[in-house]
C-alpha cells in the first residue's frame, strides 16, 4: 500500500476513535478515502456499533455491503448526525473541490441532511488556494455546450480568464453521473480565491445542477500524514 492511502486510513481509524458513537445516523461519503473509511467502519459494525447509515454513491452502497454496513434509504433516515467525507482538495477554512469520483451532487445533499459534516484526508490534499485540482461542475446533458459557455463566463467574472474546461470522458465515453448528468471539469489553476460566492454563482446557471466547491459543509478535517501520525482541526 502507498504511503498516501496508509495516510488515508489513518484518517478513517482516526474519525472512527473521535467522532462515532453507538447509535448515530451518520452519512458515508464516496471515493478511496471514504472507502477506507467505511471498511474501518465494517469492523467495528461486525463487534457490535449499531449504526444508521446513509450512502453518496452507488460505489459506497457496494463497499459498505461488502463490509457488512446495512445501507438505509436516504429518504427514510431523517436528519443524520453526521457525514464522513473526502475533499479533493481542502484549504485551512475546510473550503474544499469534491467531485473527482463524480459523486458531487449526492455528496452535498447529504452533507446538508447532516448535522455535522467532517472531512477525512490525508496531508497532501490542504492547500493554501484551491484550483489546481480541476473544479468538477455537474451539467444536465442537454444543451450542455451552452451550459459550458456560461460556466466559463461566470469564471470570467471571478477573475478565472481561459479556464481550460473538458467534458470528463473514461474510455472514450462522457462520464455520466449516478444522476445521469455530464461533469465538465474546469482547469482554473490554484487562483480560486473567493470559492464562497463563486459556488452560488455557477449554481444559479440554467443546466448546471451542482459545482463541486464545497464551502459551507465542512466542520472540520481529521489529517493522515506520511509519517504515521494523524491530528484533528476544527
Ligand atoms: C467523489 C469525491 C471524493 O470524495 C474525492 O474525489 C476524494 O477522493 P479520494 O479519497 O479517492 O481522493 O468528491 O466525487
Amino acid at each position: 500500500m502507498s504511503q498516501q492511502d496508509e495516510a488515508k486510513k489513518l484518517a478513517g481509524r482516526r474519525v472512527i476513535q473521535d467522532f462515532i458513537h453507538d447509535g448515530m445516523k451518520l452519512g458515508l461519503g464516496s471515493g478511496t478515502t471514504s472507502h477506507f473509511f467505511v471498511r474501518e467502519l465494517g469492523k467495528h459494525v461486525a463487534e457490535g456499533l449499531k449504526l444508521t447509515c446513509t450512502t453518496t454513491s452507488r460505489s459506497t452502497i457496494d463497499v459498505a455491503r461488502e463490509v457488512g454496513i446495512e445501507i438505509t434509504d436516504p429518504n427514510d433516515i431523517g436528519e443524520l448526525d453526521l457525514t464522513v467525507d473526502g475533499p479533493d482538495e481542502i484549504d485551512r477554512s475546510f473550503n474544499m473541490i469534491k467531485g473527482g469520483g463524480a459523486c458531487l451532487l449526492w455528496e452535498k445533499i447529504v452533507a446538508h441532511a447532516s448535522k455535522r459534516m467532517i472531512c477525512v484526508t490525508d496531508e497532501t490534499k490542504i492547500v493554501d488556494c484551491l484550483g489546481k485540482f480541476p473544479l468538477p461542475v455537474e451539467v444536465v446533458q442537454f444543451a450542455w455546450k451552452q451550459t459550458e459557455r456560461m460556466v466559463a463566463r461566470t469564471l470570467a467574472q471571478h477573475g478565472i480568464e481561459n479556464a481550460r474546461i473538458e467534458r470528463r470522458m473514461r474510455d472514450g465515453q462522457p462520464v455520466v453521473t449516478d444522476s445521469g448528468n455530464f461533469i465538465l471539469d474546469c482547469h482554473c489553476g490554484p487562483v480560486i480565491n473567493d470559492p464562497a460566492p463563486m459556488e452560488i454563482e455557477l449554481n444559479r446557471i440554467p443546466g448546471v445542477v451542482e459545482n463541486g466547491l464545497f464551502t459551507r459543509e465542512a466542520a472540520g478535517m481529521v489529517v493522515g500524514c506520511f509519517d504515521g501520525s494523524s491530528y484533528v482541526t476544527m
